[in-house]
């Protein structure tokens, strides 16, 4: 029972996250192609009021006339539209659904037991769950003190952006080596989303309240505080394509699994930039494919790099003699059934995970390369908490019809 409520409550809440995700990277969308795409006001009188950009659209059978203001203007109204919400319910709701998936079984989830560093390996559950909320913390502090240090004034935004870069590669390999691989490439999104939230939590938001209340009090607004929110916007911008396809990533183990993971994951979160300045700079009236043929070329080499073979010193070699149906069968029984089972026995599963069971001879006959793929690449048996051995991992990979 309780292992179904679990289920069942993280299948709601993924629903929510997925939605509120939506509607904040959509509105985010939205406001870069529109900033993008204003133009010089056509009528004198507009300019005279201050507008510097507009904007006419046509949407749902209606016409939109956005504008927008050099600084603010005369009269600010009362019913002015914040966006907050989407961004703190998206990272509310994914932050309990990581504390649900991941912190309740660190054992199965966190833990990387083929790590290098002996010290990772040999975490405990608990110690694992503190590491991750550090490595959380640490990102957003880092990330944040690069930005405060680097371009206070948001004058040097291009080295910035060479920083936070360099920046994503170590949070890249730093996770692959500590965490098991799905846990890595989650942890890795989640140091941008939690970038990307807190940004509008810390500064976009305040630095806005800030000029609204000096435009209420007949007071110039501090410029930093407009470019500041726009250093950050342009950054979420950026993290958009790449945190979606992280979070997406929990059931590509050809990606995680591999020794490369850092390099895979690296090559995928600059195709993402890449593609996403393309739509940034078409807003603005520029068609330049260089971007979206640059990010296409880096998905070529993380094609390359995870190429079955490449990396090959994790993967693991069939041994001499091939291996029998029924030997497979003897140490699947033994290594996965206790969870892959349409009854598991494993604590924790409510029903088989992934929607996989090996219950019957069918069904572990006609899914060979599928288990040969996970137990070479280690993701299987889930944080080796069967113990296989390497020899058993030998035979399956000898396994052949
Ligand atoms: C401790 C429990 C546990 C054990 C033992 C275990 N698995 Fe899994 N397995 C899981 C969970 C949980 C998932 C779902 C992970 C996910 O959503 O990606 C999974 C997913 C899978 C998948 C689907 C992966 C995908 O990409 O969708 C396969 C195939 C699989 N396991 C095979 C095996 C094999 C083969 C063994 C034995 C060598 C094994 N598992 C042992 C828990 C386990």
């Amino acid at each position: 029972m309780q292992a179904y409520l679990l289920d069942f409550a993280n299948f709601m809440l993924r629903w929510l996250h997925v939605i509120a995700a939506i509607a904040w990277i959509g509105e985010s969308i939205y406001f870069v192609m529109l900033d993008n795409s204003l133009r010089t006001p056509k009528a004198d009188e507009d300019r005279q009021k201050g507008v510097f950009g507009e904007l006419w659209a046509v949407h749902g059978g209606g016409f939109y006339h956005n504008q927008k203001y050099a600084t603010a203007p005369a009269k600010l109204p009362e019913d002015l539209h914040w966006s907050f919400w989407k961004a703190y319910t998206t990272w509310l709701s994914g932050f309990v659904l990581f504390v649900m998936l991941y912190m309740t079984s660190p054992g199965f989830y966190l833990v990387n037991p083929d790590s290098s560093w002996a010290w990772a390996a040999n975490l405990s559950g608990w110690q694992a769950n503190v590491v991750a909320l550090l490595f959380l913390l640490g990102g957003w502090v880092v990330y944040n003190e690069l930005c405060k240090r680097i371009s206070p004034n948001m004058e040097r935004d291009g080295v910035l952006s060479l920083a936070v870069a360099v920046m994503m590669v170590v949070v890249a390999y730093l996770s692959t080596q500590i965490f098991a691989g799905r846990a890595a490439f989650l942890l890795t999104g989640a140091v941008m989303a939690t970038a990307m939230s807190a940004n509008v939590f810390f500064w976009i938001i305040p630095g806005q309240r800030r000029m609204v209340t000096a435009m209420k009090a007949g007071e110039a607004p501090n410029p930093l505080d407009g470019k500041r929110g726009k250093q950050r916007s342009v950054h979420n911008t950026y993290f958009t394509l790449p945190v979606v396809l992280l979070m997406i990533s929990n059931h590509y183990s050809f990606a995680y699994s591999h020794e490369y993971a850092w390099v895979i994951m690296s090559l995928f979160i600059f195709a993402g930039a890449l593609i996403r300045q393309f739509f940034v700079v078409m807003h603005a009236g520029k068609i330049q494919p260089a971007y979206p043929a640059a990010g296409t070329a880096l998905i070529a080499v993380a094609f390359w790099v995870g190429m079955p073979g490449n990396g090959a010193s994790r993967d693991v070699m069939a041994n001499e003699e091939g291996t029998s149906l029924a030997e497979v069968e003897t140490i699947i029984e033994s290594r996965c059934v206790a969870c892959h089972s349409a009854s598991p026995t494993q604590g924790g599963f409510g029903s088989a995970p992934a929607g996989v069971s090996y219950d019957t001879t069918a069904q572990i006959e006609g899914h060979r390369e599928k288990i040969q793929e996970v137990v070479a690449s280690r993701y299987m048996p889930l944080g080796n908490m069967t113990g296989m051995t390497d020899e058993e991992r030998e035979a399956i990979a000898a396994w052949s019809e």
